[in-house]
């Protein structure tokens, strides 16, 4: 297998994973002002499943409700459009996330894990720098390993030659897919976000998050990603073959100002605010 062009490996559908309708509507119009609730309504109404399931969570310890929400209208009213907009897209992401991801280690569940420790933490940081969007970092960080749902296969072509050079190597994980690949899942990830025309903030957070200065516009943003995914990372929390061999840019964290016991902080809540991955 030779080097892959991620601009015509995103244009070939079938080995892209397709984002449901639901959650694609929904990333869509998150710059949208004009997005309110009887979008989610009518995004959901021909979907009974997911419906079912937006409530079913909705429903759960985790938010203190339970069994007192018996319709959407409820759960805008007691959780909030944005909480239930993150229920919606999270409950719609299920399938796609839940599966293993071959080339790169990662057993059933542990992309969705990891995903939303990065959400949680990434969200818990923005509210810290007093970001305005806070909602905007948690998909970011919901979103931003997207990329190796697509190299996964291709990247298992090479399996024997990745673990070694990650245990014997001083490379970075990324110039290791850029060796066998001559591309990442950074990289990928950001070109996927932008096929699937997810506003520009999405698709650099996806892209840098493995190094903040190759953010254009949204530097800030690409900071949190990086540091979220380190904490998640030092957690633990969804480790595949590549583990913690990403270079972590400090100066980029830094400019956050962000103080150490704060982050610390953050990170040492993770585990509990997990329990929402059991739910949904
Ligand atoms: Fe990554
Ligand atoms: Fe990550």
């Amino acid at each position: 297998m030779g080097k892959i062009d991620p601009k015509e490996l995103i244009e070939r559908v079938e080995d892209v994973p397709s984002l449901p309708e639901v959650a694609v509507r929904l990333l869509a119009m998150l710059n949208d002002v004009e997005s309110d609730f009887s979008m989610i309504e009518r995004l959901l109404s021909s979907d009974s499943a997911l419906t079912a399931n937006v409530l079913r969570v909705c429903n759960s310890a985790y938010f203190g409700f339970t069994g007192r929400i018996s319709n959407l209208n409820h759960a805008v009213i007691l959780l909030g459009y944005n909480n239930l907009r993150r229920i919606v897209l999270m409950a719609s992401l299920k399938n796609v996330y839940s599966r293993r991801v071959n080339g790169y280690s990662l057993m059933e569940g542990d992309l969705a894990r990891h995903s939303l420790a990065v959400a949680l933490a990434a969200e818990a940081l923005a509210r810290e720098v007093g970001y305005r969007e806070p909602d905007t970092l948690f998909i970011a960080g919901l979103l931003h390993e997207i990329g190796k749902l697509v190299l996964g296969n291709y990247l298992e072509s090479y399996y024997e030659a990745v673990l070694r050079e990650v245990s014997d190597s001083r490379m970075d994980f990324l110039e290791i897919e850029d060796e066998h690949l001559g591309t990442n899942h950074a990289k990928v990830g950001s070109m996927l976000a932008s096929h699937w025309g997810l506003p520009e903030v999405l698709v650099e957070c996806i892209g840098a998050h493995h190094d903040p200065r190759l953010a254009t516009e949204y530097h800030a943003e690409a900071a949190i990603v990086h540091l979220a995914d380190h904490l998640a990372l030092m957690l633990g929390i969804g480790w595949g073959i590549d583990g913690l061999k990403y270079t972590f840019h400090s100066a980029a964290v830094e400019g956050l100002r962000i103080p150490e016991d704060v982050i610390y902080d953050i990170m040492l809540d993770l585990p509990e605010r997990m329990k929402l991955a059991e739910i949904v």
